[in-house]
């Protein structure tokens, strides 16, 4: 099934109040609640004193009412008495100064009383519910985010880099710290710099690490305190924030269940686009199915505008998310808090108690997945293509952007648009991860390269895949120093049959063009030398800065069984689409049939190869798709033979009749 429901916090309300909320709940078809993800205070109001009577009540009610629940741990909101009692628990900022009690995530992550409070009490809610067998699954924490620079923390990266580099003659090395006189002749003189500085590439890149693992060992001291209490099939998760970089998710990922995301339009409406490649970053986590743990009940209170989205549109975010492999959609929060510093974002119930608007079109949804849960339960979408995307090259590229407009994400969107468009679905994949099984892999901005990952995409190509390196691929190693060789490095180029002789920042566009294909490139230019003989040149810069002027931009290698684009030129949107389209034909990769532009098809199939198609009309304006098959339609249960009409926002479900 694909479950349905929202955030409910039962202590800010008096308990006479609970069954009201949760029939309502039950009438909307929810089918999963998160409880107790801030609770700490109310679970633990004096140091010792457990109490979860309030909360077995609450369980209780909606157990009755044929609710799921999945469990928060409260570590993200510690109680006062607890800060008051172990101040050393809270973060310091860039400057020293402790943080403030009452905001959320204020602790310090590698604390050792804060571990041992945290072990306690999601330890203590284990022992009581673990085997509770409508517990279904555990949430660690709550949008892990912050940097501490307290003295301990401090020690720690220091110790780290030791474990690392073992000798401060290897540390200097792989950092130059010639330069600027930097060189370190005692582990006690590192500093420990906001990542935001400018400060050393090696030293950043290690910082970066570090956060990564402090988070890891936190959410590990977690799951090692869940785990032995917990019965079997029930997950662990972590609610990740999305494109947020403070960390590398992949390697927390590692140890979880199922990564999950919470997923908010904030100002504007929604871009197909920009939320699909999130739910496909989410999914390739784990390599798998995910949960959108929350979503954006019409609005958020903390955006630039808070504006209300359109009817319907919620309704489509939330196909969306499906159809991209989320197995439960939950709206944050299920009901409008009196007081507190969230008063004025989006729910389901108001503050008079009573269901919003809103209340209806999640109602509608409740309604359509019961009608497809069969159908739905067990499938998952499949790619034929992968984007590789890399938290150490993203890091290393915002540090030294080079343009200020050059972003990371936004370049990746620039490959992963026309694809996605097309109805062409997309893996977005750890760098690392295994590349077997796919037909196309794109590497855009794969700054970081080292032996491992560049024999791996070697050997891709080798065995008849498609490649495509953009610019800025293949320039530093772990170390983030610049690579001895010229980009992308000595085994890709090998294959591409192309080097970059340079690389030119543009402040203007320059012209690109070929047989097929003319636009242009702006922020960056990479005048390729051409090695070998395989190689055909797609595309030359045209007349610009003199440098470039008739070089080889973008290139194609044909000779190891698959093919190897190197582009090295940062394509406008109409080019860009041109060259796509030409690489996916080339491919031989298709949509499963074709629809009217802003209808997005998004296949989920079973382990018996039975697929299952979620169409999503994205626009306010009717469509009419021809399917290419007789076919059944899931939600308003008819048989369409021919064409389909979906309403503004509409969606269907459909699947080849027999
Ligand atoms: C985040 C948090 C929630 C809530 C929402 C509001 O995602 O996890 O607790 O604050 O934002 O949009
Ligand atoms: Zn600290």
């Amino acid at each position: 099934m694909i479950y349905f429901g929202a955030a409910y916090y039962p202590e800010h309300w008096p308990e006479e109040r609970w069954p009201e909320d949760i029939r309502l709940m039950k009438e909307a078809g929810a089918t999963v609640t998160r409880l107790a993800e801030f609770a700490w205070a109310t679970m633990e109001p004096v140091e010792g004193q457990l109490d979860f009577d309030w909360l077995d009540r609450a369980i209780d009610l909606l157990v009755e009412n044929d609710i799921d629940i999945v469990l928060g741990t409260p570590t993200a909101t510690p109680p006062a008495w607890l800060t008051q009692k172990y101040p050393h628990t809270l973060a310091m900022d860039e400057y020293g100064r402790p943080a403030q009690h009452g905001l959320r995530c204020h602790y310090c992550v590698n604390s050792p009383e804060y571990h041992t409070l945290s072990r306690q009490i999601a330890g203590a809610m284990a022992q009581r519910y673990g085997q509770h067998p409508r517990v279904i699954g555990w949430q660690i924490d709550n949008e892990f985010n912050r940097i501490c620079y307290c003295p301990r923390c401090q020690a720690r990266f220091r110790r780290f880099l030791k474990e690392h580099y073992q000798t401060l003659d290897e540390l200097n090395t792989r950092w130059s710290t010639a330069y600027w006189s930097q060189k370190y002749t005692d582990w006690e003189q590192i500093p420990f710099p906001s990542p935001t500085s400018g400060h050393n590439p090696g030293l950043l890149l290690e910082l970066r690490r570090f956060v990564s693992d402090s988070y890891r060992r936190f959410q590990a001291v977690q799951i090692e305190a869940l785990r032995p209490h917990l019965r079997d099939g029930a997950w662990i998760t972590h609610n990740y924030m999305g494109w947020f970089d403070a960390f590398d998710h992949y390697t927390l990922a590692e140890d979880l269940d199922m990564a999950s995301w919470d997923c908010y339009v904030r100002t504007g409406h929604h871009d197909r686009t920009t939320q699909a490649v999130v739910h496909d970053l989410t999914r390739g986590f784990k390599r798998k199915n995910f949960w959108l743990m929350e979503t954006q009940p019409g609005h958020v209170n903390w955006a630039s505008i808070n504006n209300m989205l359109n009817k319907g549109e919620a309704r489509v975010l939330a196909w969306q998310a499906i159809g991209h492999g989320a197995d439960a959609v939950l709206y944050w929060q299920w009901r409008s808090a009196y007081g507190g510093q969230e008063q004025y974002h989006g729910t389901l119930i108001d503050q008079s108690g009573r269901p919003r608007p809103f209340y209806e079109e999640a109602q509608q949804l409740g309604k359509d997945l019961a009608a497809v849960a069969d159908l739905l339960g067990g499938t998952e979408p499949a790619a034929q293509v992968a984007i590789l995307n890399d938290y150490e090259s993203r890091w290393s590229m915002s540090w030294q952007r080079q343009h200020r407009d050059f972003d990371y994400v936004t370049h990746l969107l620039n490959y992963y648009r026309p694809i996605a468009e097309r109805n062409v679905p997309i893996d977005v994949i750890s760098a690392d991860a295994s590349l077997d099984g796919y037909r196309l892999i794109i590497a855009p901005v794969l700054l970081i390269m080292d032996e491992k990952r560049a024999q791996a995409l070697a050997d891709f190509v080798k065995a008849g895949g498609h490649l495509i390196l953009t610019v800025r691929c293949g320039m530093k190693d772990r170390a983030n120093a610049l690579l001895s060789a010229r980009q992308p490095g000595p085994i890709l180029a090998g294959i591409a049959g192309v080097e970059v002789a340079d690389y030119n920042i543009l402040d203007e566009p320059v012209p690109v063009g070929g047989g097929w294909l003319t636009g242009q490139s702006h922020q960056w230019a990479e005048r390729l030398n051409v090695l070998d003989e395989d190689v055909s040149v797609i595309a030359r810069f045209g007349k610009s800065n003199g440098w470039l002027d008739d070089q080889p931009a973008i290139t194609v290698s044909s000779g190891h069984n698959g093919l190897l684009y190197y582009v090295g030129a940062y394509l406008d949107e109409e080019a860009q689409d041109v060259f796509i389209d030409h690489v996916l034909k080339t491919a031989k990769l298709k949509p499963p049939f074709d629809t009217p532009a802003g209808v997005e098809i998004c296949p989920r199939t079973n382990a018996e190869g039975k697929t299952a198609y979620i169409l999503i009309n994205h626009e306010r304006d009717r469509k009419v798709v021809s399917l290419p098959w007789k076919a059944q339609e899931h939600l308003g249960k008819q048989t369409i033979d021919g064409t389909l009409d979906l309403d503004a926002y509409g969606i269907a479900v459909v699947t080849k009749a027999n």
